[in-house]
């Protein structure tokens, strides 16, 4: 069993906790969702309540290893005490001499933020020396970070080897409990959705999906190659035409495992990749030579909306198409309504299923919104997150 923060004893200590606060913002540097923040105030606040002393850490982008200013964390320092109504002091880099001096200042129930782990190389390299600084600043190291618990990263898992104790946050228990009770126990029939760009980032989860649900649902763009293994004309569509045999082996497969798999009959189609292109329904068959398919078509919507009114279990991960342009949002709109109105336990993990749920307004009735992209498609994949090993060991 893993321990949680529950489990230690945090009074007076330097609890170090890793977070992802790697969220979007808009070119003037405003936060456009700030769920992955809204998502650990429950730990941060249960810290705080301890009076321990509160150390946050989290990358921001890819910088790769340089600083760069738009990579700052210090408007999420900012964002962050305005919801927890406290003072949040934010420090200038995240190891070295005066981020240490600021840490031997902190009194009980103080919460500091280091700036962004990536401005240093060492961050990604998962490099011993720049864990064991981090390390240095803390009693207590809490991972609370599922979304970035894929990443071998020196603060996600090479910290782990020099801090006192170590444990799981509220939040990281609560991803791994609800992506365990939606996969590995379902209330049955469980439905897999999955849509977005490319079957090549998919395939794994996809495969290993395979023996978990009684269905699955396929739309977006990666749909486009199922469609075309199958003969299908998909005009000027995307494709990846390297991954044909592999997506006709997985239909296949899922056939002789009884899994039904669901690809779109119709599509809406475009004369371009643009929201005011000409663009018209048209059956899988009909789509224009030229033309490129960028929603699922409404009968397809109603097609998977029947099996979503059986589900009882829902995980979804990717939108059915282009559904930031308005008319290629149908398909993607029909779906987010079909799983909040199911009587079924749904989870949505990724950044463009999330926005797609909160645009539709869909949000409230989801059991359950990952915080994670990648860490997600891991955990669908059937693998470990390192992350995690790394608390267990
Ligand atoms: C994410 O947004 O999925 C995580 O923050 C990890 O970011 P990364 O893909 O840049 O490692």
């Amino acid at each position: 069993m893993m321990r949680t923060i529950r489990d230690l004893e945090i009074t007076g200590k330097r609890v170090l906790i890793r977070v992802d606060f790697n969220v979007p913002m808009d070119e003037s540097g405003n936060i456009t969702d700030d769920l992955r923040i809204t998502s650990v105030l429950d730990t941060i606040e249960y810290a705080v309540s301890k009076k321990a002393r509160v150390i946050l850490c989290s990358h921001m982008g890819r910088p790769k290893g340089k600083r760069v200013e738009r990579f700052s964390l210090a408007p999420v320092a900012r964002h962050l005490g305005e919801l927890l109504g406290k003072k949040v002091s934010f420090a200038p880099d995240c190891i070295g001499a005066e981020v240490e001096a600021m840490v031997a200042t902190m009194q009980d129930g103080d919460v500091l933020l280091l700036e962004n782990l990536r401005f240093h190389a060492e961050e990604q390299e998962n490099d011993p020396a720049f864990a064991k600084q981090l390390a240095r600043i803390a009693d207590v190291y809490i991972n609370n970070a599922f979304a970035v618990s894929h990443r071998a990263h020196a603060s996600v898992v090479g910290v782990t080897r020099y801090v006192a104790e170590k444990a799981a946050g509220f939040l990281l228990e609560k991803e791994l409990e609800y992506f365990h009770r939606s996969v590995d126990e379902p209330v049955r029939p469980l439905v897999a959705i999955v849509g977005g760009a490319k079957v090549s980032s998919k395939l794994g989860a996809l495969t290993n999906m395979l023996d978990k649900v009684d269905a699955m649902l396929i739309g977006g763009a990666m749909a486009n190659t199922f469609l075309k293994s199958q003969g299908h004309g998909v005009g000027a569509s995307k494709v990846e035409n390297d991954l044909m045999q592999e997506a006709s082996k997985f239909l296949t497969t899922a056939s002789q495992k009884g899994v039904k798999v669901y690809l779109p009959v119709d599509v809406v189609a475009a004369d371009s990749f643009a929201a005011d292109a000409v663009s018209k329904q048209v059956t899988i068959q009909d789509i224009p030579d030229g033309w490129m398919a960028l929603d699922i078509g409404p009968a397809t919507v109603i097609c998977f909306q029947e099996v979503l009114r059986d589900a009882r279990t829902i995980i979804w991960n990717g939108p059915m198409g282009a559904f930031e342009m308005d008319p290629f949002a149908q398909g993607t709109r029909g779906v987010a309504r079909a799983v909040a109105s199911a009587h079924a336990l749904s989870i949505t993990g990724g950044g463009d299923s999330n926005a797609a749920v909160k645009k539709f307004g869909e949000a409230p009735n989801i059991s359950y919104m990952s915080t994670g992209g990648g860490a997600f498609l891991m955990l669908m994949e059937g693998k470990e997150l390192p992350g995690v090993v790394a608390l267990e060991g």
